[in-house]
Order: C-alpha cells, then sequence, then structure tokens
C-alpha cells in the first residue's frame, strides 16, 4: 500500500540549498512509493506583506522548480494553497481548537515577530493552517527541514485533539527528517539557519544562482581557526555545515570527504565544492528555463487544484458532520 505525503514550501523569495537538499529534493525521491501532494503555501506567504504581482510570480517560478527538480506530475499532485479554499476553512476550524498558549511558545513566531513592532494575527496563528494543510489530506508523512519539526508536534496534538473530541477522523502524521541536512546553515554565520528571507544574499546559495555567483558565495563562506577540514559540528560548525553540502550535493559520505581533503588546505576543498554545486544545479536551471513559460506549469497546477480540491472535500464533509457545521449547501 502506498501512504500518503504531503508538504509546502513558501513562495517568498528564491528557494535555497537549503530548502533543496532539507526538503524539495526528499520530495523527488519519496514520489516513487508515495501518494504525494506538494504545495505552494500561498496563503502562508501573505502573513507578511507581500507584493502582489511579486507573489504571482514566485507562485509560478516555485511551482516550476518542483517540475524542474524532478516532480512528476503523473506520480504527485502539484497545487497552490490557495487554489484549495478548504484550507482556509480547516483553518478556520483548527484555530478554534488550538490554545493561544500553545501558538505562543512557537519558536519560529518569536523569531519572526522579534524587533517588529507589530505582527498581524495570521502570522501567530500561521501553525493551525499549516495544520490544515496536512490533516485535509489524511497524510501519513510530512518530509521538512529541522525548524518546522515544532510545527508538526503541534499538528499532531491537534489531529488527536480533534480525534478524541468528535471520533476519528484525521490521520495522524508522522515528521520525516533527514539525519545529516535537516538544518542547513548560513555561509556567513554558521549559528543561523540558511533562509531565503535573509537579507544578506551571501549567507545563502540560491538554486537558479548563476555559476560566478555560486563560486563567489562559497569562496567567500566563513571556515573556522583551524585549517584542518574535519566533521565536529560543535567545535567546526563552518567547515561541518559545507561537508554537509558537499555529501548531499555530491551524494558521497562525509567520512570519505573528509579523508579525500586530509591535509589539504580549505582553497581547494572550497573550489571542489563550488564545482559540485554548479554541476548539480546546472541540469535544474536549464530545466527551470525551458519549462517557465511554456505553460506547462499552469496546466499541471490547474490539474493539481482540481484533483486536491476533490480530495480535501472528502475530508471536509467529515469535519462539518462531525463539528455540527451547516450542510445544506448542496456539493
Ligand atoms: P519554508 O518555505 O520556510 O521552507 C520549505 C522547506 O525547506 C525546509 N528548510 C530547510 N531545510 C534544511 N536547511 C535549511 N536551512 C532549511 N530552510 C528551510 C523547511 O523546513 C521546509 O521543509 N511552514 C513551512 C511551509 C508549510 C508546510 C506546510 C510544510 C506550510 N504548510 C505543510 C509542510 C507541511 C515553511 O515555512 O517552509
Amino acid at each position: 500500500m502506498s501512504y500518503r505525503v504531503f508538504s509546502g514550501i513558501q513562495p517568498t523569495g528564491q528557494i535555497t540549498l537549503g530548502n533543496y537538499l532539507g526538503a524539495l529534493r526528499q520530495f523527488v525521491a519519496l514520489q516513487q512509493d508515495a501518494d504525494a501532494f506538494y504545495c505552494v503555501v500561498d496563503l502562508h506567504a501573505i502573513t507578511v506583506a507581500q507584493d502582489p504581482s511579486l507573489l504571482r510570480e514566485r507562485i509560478v517560478d516555485l511551482a516550476t522548480l518542483y517540475l524542474a527538480v524532478g516532480l512528476n506530475p503523473q506520480k504527485s499532485t502539484l497545487f497552490v494553497q490557495s487554489d484549495v479554499s478548504a484550507h482556509s476553512e480547516l483553518g478556520w476550524i483548527l484555530q478554534c481548537m488550538v490554545h493561544m498558549g500553545e501558538l505562543s511558545r512557537m519558536t519560529q513566531f518569536k523569531e519572526k515577530a522579534e524587533g517588529k513592532d507589530t505582527v498581524t494575527a495570521g502570522l501567530f496563528t500561521y501553525p493551525a493552517l499549516m495544520a490544515a494543510d496536512i490533516l485535509l489530506y489524511q497524510t501519513s508523512r510530512v518530509p521538512v527541514g529541522d525548524d518546522q519539526k515544532q510545527h508538526l508536534e503541534l499538528t499532531r496534538d491537534i489531529a488527536l485533539r480533534f480525534n478524541s473530541r468528535f471520533g476519528e477522523t484525521f490521520a495522524v502524521p508522522e515528521v520525516m527528517m533527514l539525519k545529516e541536512g535537516a538544518r542547513i546553515m548560513s555561509l556567513d554565520d554558521p549559528a543561523k539557519k540558511m533562509s531565503k528571507s535573509n537579507p544578506n544574499p551571501q549567507s545563502r546559495i540560491e538554486i537558479l544562482d548563476s555559476p560566478d555567483d555560486i563560486r563567489k558565495k562559497i569562496s567567500r563562506a566563513v571556515t573556522d581557526s583551524d585549517r584542518e577540514i574535519r566533521f565536529a559540528p560543535q567545535t567546526k560548525p563552518a567547515v561541518s555545515n559545507l561537508l554537509v553540502i558537499y555529501s548531499l550535493t555530491a551524494d558521497v559520505t562525509i567520512d570519505s570527504l573528509v579523508a579525500q581533503y586530509e591535509g589539504k588546505g580549505y582553497g581547494a576543498f572550497k573550489k571542489d565544492l563550488a564545482d559540485v554545486i554548479v554541476a548539480h544545479l546546472t541540469p535544474i536551471q536549464e530545466k527551470h528555463r525551458e519549462i517557465r513559460g511554456s505553460g506547462l506549469t499552469e496546466d499541471v497546477l490547474r490539474q493539481g487544484a482540481a484533483t486536491a480540491a476533490q480530495e480535501a472535500e472528502e475530508t471536509m464533509a467529515l469535519v462539518r458532520e462531525r463539528v455540527g457545521l451547516g450542510g445544506f449547501r448542496r456539493r
């Protein structure tokens, strides 16, 4: 029996190597065995202000990237969150099941709210919408990076709470994370995760970066004080992060890289790392250029929205009945 997978990415900036290695690449691997739903979560994106025309462009760009990295629309359902109104509907219902205290403990909210004069209520209730995304599709596994783990735990709590109050309704999802690579760190500061919203573009590799930019960014990446290439995340976080990136991108073990670069300086290591990244990303970029503007992405998203809406409606019918809502409109 195949199992249901759901995951999503926000169209809030250029997708980074962190997003790719930690999440997007797993999506492709999973589509072999899983019945997968992958989403461009535009409703989550508007929890902070977005320019409307740029948002629309980024939605199509991100969906195109899903296809360029190898998602097969024949195997997986690819769609935009706001095209399936059940996400907003269930998001509201789950806001009425989650407690203020639980939402206040979310580290991602605290980080995003820090230093801001004011934040939207949507940023605060964000995890309820994320729970809705996942629970609508009776998902059993959710591939994500480490920063989403707390949201996943809350999703499980919400599902269990709903099921115990109203009777079995939702599958309770498991989080899926890589052992190494679930948290790719910034190139300029190994204490921070690599992020598409970091104001410093040198902190990240973007999937669509030119070979030149990739080489510059890697050569400027911070390293640790000695010259040794060793995997020690606590004492050598910067080099360890580069080793993880190298290992995942080239599909070789960290041990073999450490052996290969024994006695060699950072210069040779960084040059090879940049080459490996460029070689890995070039075909993805070519594919992205080929698909963008061909109309394929738009067709896939139209079909995906129809498939997702149908699937989501099955869960919604049950939810409305269980909670005691409406039920008079013919669907
Ligand atoms: P987002 O858009 O911030 O990131 C998309 C995915 O990339 C992972 N990720 C990373 N993995 C490794 N290293 C990094 N430096 C790194 N940065 C990001 C994220 O963990 C994520 O898996 N809330 C989600 C989007 C979302 C979602 C969902 C995910 C909405 N609904 C339902 C799963 C299921 C987010 O903001 O991801």
